[in-house]
């Protein structure tokens, strides 16, 4: 189903209007009308009058009534597509599906879906071993969403016969490295690493693990599911004002003057599995492995409370003195954390 873009259907409020109303209701589809009222300073009958028009246009809708009342926040635009893989190229589903749904929106955003969009479709075209790959796009008047899922072999569960991890969850610490790609001649492994910085959520579903990276601000999280699901199914989401740029992403992991992937940010936290602690030489060396991709690592303490003794020489004294030219460098690291990482660098 194809309906009109937003700007089409939307007459007499400003945008600024619009997109505090619709966050309102995004946080939270009670009490709107209050809320809103609140917040611009109009009265509650002011607030109510905004929030029908919104409806008569298409863009919100409620259900039930009074201070029961509860809103949400509707589609502009939905499609989805299925497409055979054999003969299939990443642009024309590009050009035909997704590019008409973003394309108004600013230069910066439609630039990071055509990125986002074309790697993940191409991932299913070469990696995913499916027949078919279908893609769903829907807009609404806050951000856009996209969705590729293949019925292939799935992406963890491929990783880890590749490398012949002992654990599906490496490959998320693999993926979140990388320069990870099961198919060298070819590929060179930034696909996914790139385009999950770009989005605002992006998550991958496979097997019965789930991916999850809601923002540059937010630890990435990893989450088993209790059922399997078969292939590989990643969702994107973008604000449709976003400022963010690819090219500002890229930057990010490249070394001043140099243009190449050089840098990357390891998050410690997906090295250590639920219920772990991480203090053995073993994880420290799941952590370490194919740092000397890269010339800078950041390693990122974020919800990591403590360390081990051995961890930490494992990583910051002896691989550290194996490898002179990488350099480490650990953040947001706890007291304790950082303690550890001391004692091992200066032995007294
Ligand atoms: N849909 C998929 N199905 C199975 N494996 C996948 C899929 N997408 C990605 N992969 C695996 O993840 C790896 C990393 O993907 P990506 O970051 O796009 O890098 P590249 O495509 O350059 O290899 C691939 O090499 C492949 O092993
Ligand atoms: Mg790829």
């Amino acid at each position: 189903m194809t309906l009109l873009p937003i700007e089409m259907t939307i007459v007499n409020m400003e945008k600024s209007k619009l997109v505090l109303i619709c966050r309102l209701i995004a946080e939270n589809g009670q009490s709107v009308a209050a809320r809103l009222a609140e917040k611009s300073g109009i009265s509650r009958q002011a607030a109510s009058a905004w929030l029908s028009r919104l409806k008569k246009d298409g863009i919100i809708s409620s259900v039930g009534v009074g201070r029961g009342t509860l809103y949400f926040i509707l589609d502009t635009v939905r499609k989805n597509a299925s497409y055979p893989i054999r003969g299939l190229s990443e642009d024309n589903v590009w050009r035909e599906l997704c590019a008409p749904v973003v394309q108004d929106l600013p230069k910066n955003v439609s630039g990071i879906w055509h990125h986002g969009i074309t790697e993940m479709v191409n991932n299913a075209i070469d990696h995913s071993g499916s027949d078919v790959v279908e893609v769903s796009i829907k807009r609404n008047a806050i951000y856009t969403e996209c969705t590729v899922s293949d019925m292939g072999e799935g992406i963890f569960l491929k990783i880890q016969r590749a490398m012949n991890l002992y654990d599906t969850r490496e490959a998320i610490l693999e993926l979140a490295k990388g320069k990870f790609t099961t198919d060298p001649a070819n590929h060179s492994g930034e696909g996914i690493f790139f385009s999950s910085k770009m989005f605002d959520n992006f998550i991958i579903r496979s097997d019965a693990l789930s991916f999850i990276h809601l923002g540059n601000d937010h630890p990435d999280v990893l989450l088993t599911r209790e059922a399997a699901a078969k292939g590989t199914q990643v969702t994107m989401r973008l604000d449709n004002d976003s400022s963010r740029t690819s090219k500002e992403v890229f930057d990010k992991f490249a070394l001043p003057e140099e243009f190449s992937f050089a840098k990357t940010i390891v998050p410690v936290r997906l090295a250590q599995h639920e219920g772990e602690t991480l203090v053995s030489r073993s994880q420290a060396k799941r952590l370490t492995r194919r740092f000397e991709r890269f010339q800078t690592v950041i390693v990122d303490f974020t919800s990591v409370g403590e360390i081990g003794q051995a961890f930490a020489d494992e990583v910051f004294r002896v691989f550290a003195n194996a490898h002179p030219t990488i350099k480490m460098v650990p953040i947001k690291m706890t007291p304790s954390v950082k303690a550890m990482i001391r004692r091992v660098q200066h032995p007294t």
